[in-house]
């Protein structure tokens, strides 16, 4: 009663007081419920979000001062909602005004929860460490029973897959890095690569394109995708940069959720939805000088402002699986960080699906690995079967151990005999899984969308290619124009230079290798290939000929720390990987070339294949228009089709363009002048 008075008081007294909101949280017995998280809901960004828990007495109390900082436009303007939510019940969500009290809150408990007791009854505490377990397929059993999914690296596939695995029960699932498309199956479509994405600003393309790669996956019986990267890197030096969709939490925020809405549908009410998995929790964009695997040193303010917010979106979607990352927060590697993966992303998140660990993961916590020598946090000096102690109680579910199945599984089997792995936390990981599988559709229909499985026609359709090409269009950023975009179809042009006629690189990383490479990616269209499509005829076969020369260079491909640089004097260089390592080529020779044509009477335009913004002020000097193409994927017509006017240029900046190498890192809103702003780019 006096909670009441106290509510319609403030109400009576108007927004003005911004007073907070109050209520209690109970079951359908009338128990109280702690750690409902209560969410203000400000889709589609939620950047704005505000949130609190409620007590042992289930009640909460958003106090005003939390809810005036997070929810200034929605709460007090319009959208006034508040969603309850608990690890298996169904969310509920309120109509509320500021000031009021909701009074008692019932959460029903979810029916799924009534399945997942069903499938559980069956399993012996073996059954449920293989569902933990994600060995390297075609391996599909862990310890003598089925596990819970099987992966490939980048470059492997198997597509017979599903015949050993799918028809059963609980169906193993099969995960793969379909990061731009299902790139290790031949004649697939690849997309451009997150970056080229964060420049489109365009959340409807990125949700047809999560689309086309579920059909893609379904069409190569591939369920489960390491995919969306929601990373906010800092560090252009860091060799992932690619990965991401741009600098900010917002790209990550409006793209990250876009691409799992394509992937799954609205909270997995799509047929062809797969299992979308967001990486890398948390900070493996902002290590210190961008190293990977490494070190990040965080803020409270910047983990809650910038790194989390992509991961609430996306999980409010219904993505049912985040992968912990290889780097440390503030010196706690991710893989044994219980503060964060079950405080903060399972309860004050509520997150209900599981963390998978990253590839070895756990054991990386523990032993340098090839990459992580230099990290500073590793807890040395333990046993292997310590660290997936460490890491399971943390909150991992899902060991991703292609090289060391067998090795988890008996160290779990002897961990949870001796009482250092309860059987709860077991059990509480196999329901994560299990809840991830059933929202997927997988219990129901173990062989898959029918529609959609096994459809090969879908791999690299014509309408697949035609939503890539559409992206390469719009991903395009003009830096520079002196009055020689567009081309017209009566220009004589010369496409030339190391990337102009290379499918392989210009897919870059994740594309038939882990690494990428020179090879050409079956069914894909080059640059060069693209001009002639677009414009049949003004293409000619040298300088002399040509009014116009398109130059396009760039970095040759590498994947996670084979992209590092490890120093800051990269000045006119660009990044040139050798013999599985990071070299650099100077621009000279080509700012030498330039130079020697635009003697001769010829415009330059620079087309740039990159993975990252890079301090080449004196290249794009040189040039007379210059152009960002990121890492467009198989259809390089899109490139021409900008060039030629067909489609006018759109793309923003992703990420802020550096001046010189001592700027990096350089980031918006850090006060510092690069070479042009995020979020630039012309159009003609
Ligand atoms: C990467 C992940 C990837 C996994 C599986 C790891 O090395 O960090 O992004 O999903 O391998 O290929
Ligand atoms: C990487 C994986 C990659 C695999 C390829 C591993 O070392 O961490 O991401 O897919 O190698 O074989």
């Amino acid at each position: 009663m006096k909670f009441l008075a106290i509510g319609i008081f403030a109400v009576a007294t108007g927004t003005l007081t911004h007073a907070g909101i109050k209520g209690s949280v109970l079951d359908e017995s009338g128990a109280p419920i702690q750690n409902a998280v209560i969410t203000t809901r400000t889709l589609p960004s939620l950047l704005s979000n505000a949130r609190t828990l409620t007590n042992e007495k289930g009640e909460f109390d958003f106090d005003k001062a939390k809810l005036n900082a997070a929810s200034k436009k929605s709460l007090r303007k319009r959208g006034q909602s508040l969603i309850a939510h608990k690890t298996g019940f169904l969310p509920e969500t309120l109509s509320v005004v500021p000031g009021q009290n909701c009074g008692n809150i019932t959460l029903k408990r979810d029916p799924i929860e009534n399945r997942i007791d069903e499938l559980m009854a069956n399993m012996s505490i073996d059954d449920m460490i293989a569902q933990m377990t994600q060995a390297k397929a075609p391996n599909t059993t862990c310890g003598g029973k089925l596990c819970g999914s099987a992966l490939e690296g980048g470059g492997a596939y198997t597509a017979d897959f599903y015949t050993k695995a799918w028809n059963h029960k609980i169906p193993v699932i099969y995960g793969k890095d379909n990061v731009h498309g299902v790139a290790d199956v031949n004649g697939a479509t690849i997309f451009p690569h997150n970056i080229g994405l964060g420049a489109t600003r365009d959340t409807a393309l990125v949700r047809k394109i999560g689309q086309a790669v579920a059909e893609e996956m379904w069409a190569a019986h591939i369920d489960l995708n390491f995919a969306p990267a929601i990373t906010v890197p800092q560090d252009e030096r860091w060799g992932r940069v690619y990965e991401g969709f741009g600098e900010t939490a917002e790209l990550a925020v409006n793209l990250g959720t876009a691409f799992v809405r394509g992937q799954q549908g609205d909270h997995n009410d799509a047929e062809w939805r797969v299992i979308t998995t967001l990486k890398h929790f948390i900070g493996d964009g902002a290590t210190d000088k961008g190293f990977d695997r490494s070190n990040a040193t965080i803020t409270d303010k910047d983990l809650y402002k910038k790194y989390l917010p992509p991961y609430e979106a996306a999980i409010e979607q219904g993505s049912m699986s985040v992968m912990a990352s290889f780097n440390q927060v503030n010196g706690v590697h991710q893989h044994v960080d219980s503060l964060r993966l079950t405080g903060i992303l399972k309860t004050e998140l509520g997150f209900d699906g599981y963390v998978i660990a990253d590839w070895e993961g756990i054991e990386s916590s523990t032993t340098p690995g090839a990459a992580g020598d230099y990290s500073p946090g590793l807890v040395t000096g333990i046993t292997s079967k310590e660290a997936i102690r460490n890491a399971v109680n943390a909150g991992i579910d899902l060991a991703m151990v292609p090289q060391s199945a067998e090795a988890f599984v008996s160290s779990m089997k002897e961990l949870v005999a001796s009482g250092k792995i309860s059987k709860e936390r077991v059990k509480d990981a196999v329901r994560r899984i299990l809840r991830a599988k059933i929202r997927a559709g997988r219990i129901d229909n173990p062989n898959g969308p029918s529609a959609y499985v096994g459809v090969t026609s879908n791999i690299g359709s014509a309408a697949h290619r035609q939503i890539a090409r559409e992206a390469v269009q719009k991903s395009l950023v003009v830096l520079k124009n002196k009055k020689v975009l567009p081309f017209a179809t009566t220009d004589k042009i010369f496409v030339t230079g190391s990337h102009a006629n290379n499918t392989g690189l210009q897919c870059g990383a994740w594309t038939k290798s882990w690494q990428g490479g020179f090879d050409e990616i079956p069914g894909a269209t080059s640059i060069q290939a693209g001009f002639d499509e677009v414009a049949k005829g003004t293409r000619v076969a040298t300088a002399e000929e040509a009014s116009s020369i398109v130059y396009v260079i760039g970095e040759t491909p590498y994947a996670e720390w084979f992209g590092d640089y490890r120093g800051d004097d990269f000045n006119n260089k660009i990044i040139n990987k050798t013999d599985g390592k990071v070299a650099f080529r100077t621009t000279d020779s080509d700012i030498a070339q330039i130079k020697a044509w635009k003697a001769a009477g010829h415009k330059v335009t620079v087309v740039l294949i990159t993975g990252r913004p890079l301090p080449i002020t004196s290249l794009i000097n040189a040039a007379d228009a210059f152009v960002v193409a990121w890492l467009p994927g198989s259809e390089g017509a899109g490139v021409a089709d900008v060039l030629f006017g067909k489609v006018k240029p759109t793309g923003k900046l992703p990420h802020t363009w550096p001046k010189d190498a001592k700027q990096i890192p350089i980031n918006v809103g850090d006060g510092k002048k690069g070479l042009f702003p995020y979020g630039f780019g012309l159009t003609y």
